[in-house]
């Protein structure tokens, strides 16, 4: 029989850590449920004691979601280690995952202590961790920098403590596959008591090798969990991505040889979902989830797969979710078929109130467009004002004027704290004119970091879905908006990174 191959599913954790992808409590629990769609075997659900929110969203996850094991990260100190355990009181299967560096450049550097300190540490709130839990994870960060005899000790050492799972992560994305692998191999080799524990590995992909570094952990290594996110989101060039892991090693059966129970069926949707929370959006190269994973433009491409689609597709799109007919409901939809397509596209709302707001968006929608995609109806669900947080800035209308010679002017109207106010600017363009406007009345003094536009199904009646970064204080946060308008979609995007702004606490890194 295969061996299963566990995925570990980082996105709430290492993946939110990229500037600006910071989510809120909502959001994380319909990604969450979404990774238990895809039956993700862990979702690391974020870093309990990095803050309060932190500690509600681990919290929130592991009251709703039954299906798949959920962990807390925890630096190797009783503190954090309790707050972890305290947020997981009420999963179904909870995990503790306790991390400490072991490179020489960390410990001396960064940690300031002596490699036997670093090891006593580690010994000792294994321990502490495993006295409140029975699942408990240790991770030495920056593993594949460290020097690979003081590493099996400190391995050898939780294990004997009661870890169950050791991860090694490659955190600076610095190694190379074979190399990588080999590592991985010869530890184990050095750890006597290996076989008591499941190995993972946890690339980063600063030289674009998460992917492959991870799948030579597996197969040369002997790693049975990868760590990974949706769309290889994370800090700096993400992590391993979880769709091309998976999709590699099902597609590939015949080399790895290894059981990995992914639904494959909702990568897309999961892919969508987190890329239209965050406003970090997908390469149409990307493997996989990219908008051109599937298309074939070259005439001899197209032939051959017309005549049979194996002569250049090695997977099949529906399987990891593209949808055939994309064209979905149209303005005669009833709410029933709305529901459907809601259950088909993996998305659960959480009230039939939140069914009932997403409908009566849909049907202003439809009145403005013909056609409505999957895509439209993810974003529509995204949509902030579904929200169950009371968020302080919402969108009511805007006015635009802009003609050739003239100077572009905006009035909006928006609510701050429920009330409606106006703000009107004149401008460089009309976007630039209703971020003025808005920015007339609010004066967060933000400053603006990227704008970029997405038509959502590719044509110009398309839904344009705007992306707004802005930085304050120090704290980076993308605001996400969507509409047939764009200046519309821009001003939306500019209101829900400010509501970002105002909302986000700060937290404890888990790296750096
Ligand atoms: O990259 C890394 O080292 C990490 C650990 C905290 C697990 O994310
Ligand atoms: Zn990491």
């Amino acid at each position: 029989m295969a061996d299963k191959l566990i995925i570990f599913d980082t996105t709430l954790r290492d993946g939110e850590q990229s500037p600006g992808a910071s989510m809120t409590r909502d959001e994380k629990l319909r990604i969450a449920r979404q990774l238990e769609r895809l039956k993700v075997d862990v979702i690391e659900a974020g870093f309990a004691a990095s803050s309060n929110g932190d500690f509600e969203c681990v919290q929130a996850i592991a009251r709703a979601v039954k299906d798949s094991t959920i962990c807390s990260l925890a630096r190797a100190n009783d503190r954090d280690i309790a707050r972890a355990a305290e947020a997981l009181k009420d999963a179904n299967r909870g995990r503790i995952h306790l991390f400490i560096a072991t490179s020489p450049l960390h410990m001396e550097k960064k940690l300031r202590m002596s490699p036997e300190q670093v090891l006593e540490q580690a010994r000792l709130s294994t321990r502490f961790a495993r006295n409140l839990a029975a699942d408990i994870e240790f991770s030495a960060e920056d593993g594949y920098r460290s020097e690979i005899d003081f590493l099996a000790r400190v391995c050898e050492a939780v294990i004997n403590e009661g870890a169950t799972t050791i991860n090694i992560p490659d955190t600076v994305g610095y190694a190379i596959p074979e190399l990588y692998g080999n590592f991985i191999k010869t530890l184990r080799e050095k750890v006597p008591n290996s076989d008591k524990a499941i190995w993972s590995v946890h690339c980063h992909n600063d030289l674009g090798m998460a992917v492959a570094n991870s799948l030579a952990g597996v197969q040369i290594g002997g790693a049975r969990q990868v760590e990974c996110t949706i769309n290889g989101l994370g800090e700096r060039a993400g992590n391993c991505s979880l769709e091309e892991v998976v999709m590699a090693v099902k597609t590939r059966k015949d080399y790895f040889n290894l059981q990995v129970d992914i639904a494959t069926e909702h990568i897309v949707a999961a892919s969508r979902m987190v890329s239209q929370t965050t406003g970090f959006v997908v390469q149409p190269n990307k493997a996989v989830v990219g908008a051109n994973a599937f298309a074939h433009a070259s005439g001899i491409h197209q032939d051959g797969v017309l005549k049979a689609r194996d002569t250049y597709e090695i997977m099949r799109a529906e399987d990891v979710g593209w949808s055939a007919n994309k064209i979905v409901l149209g303005k005669l939809s009833g709410r029933n078929a709305f529901k459907q397509r809601l259950q088909e596209l993996g998305v659960q709302l959480d009230s039939e109130a939140d069914v009932n707001a997403a409908f009566a968006k849909f049907k202003e929608l439809a009145d403005r467009k013909s056609e409505i995609f999957d895509e439209d109806i993810l974003a529509l669900v995204s949509d902030e004002s579904l929200a169950h947080e009371k968020e302080r800035y919402g969108f009511v209308s805007l006015a635009q004027h802009s003609e050739t010679g003239e100077r572009p002017q905006a009035r909006i109207v928006f609510t701050v704290g429920g009330q409606e106010v106006q703000g009107q600017a004149q401008g460089n363009g009309p976007v630039d004119a209703s971020f003025q406007a808005i920015e007339s009345h609010v004066k967060s003094g933000a400053e603006m970091q990227l704008y970029s536009v997405n038509a959502i199904s590719g044509s110009t009646d398309a839904q344009g879905e705007v992306t707004v970064r802005l930085q304050s204080n120090g704290r980076v946060v993308n605001g996400v908006g969507a509409d047939p308008d764009i200046i519309v979609a821009s001003a939306k995007a500019y209101l829900s990174a400010l509501n970002k702004l105002h909302s986000k606490a700060d937290k404890v890194a888990a790296q750096g």
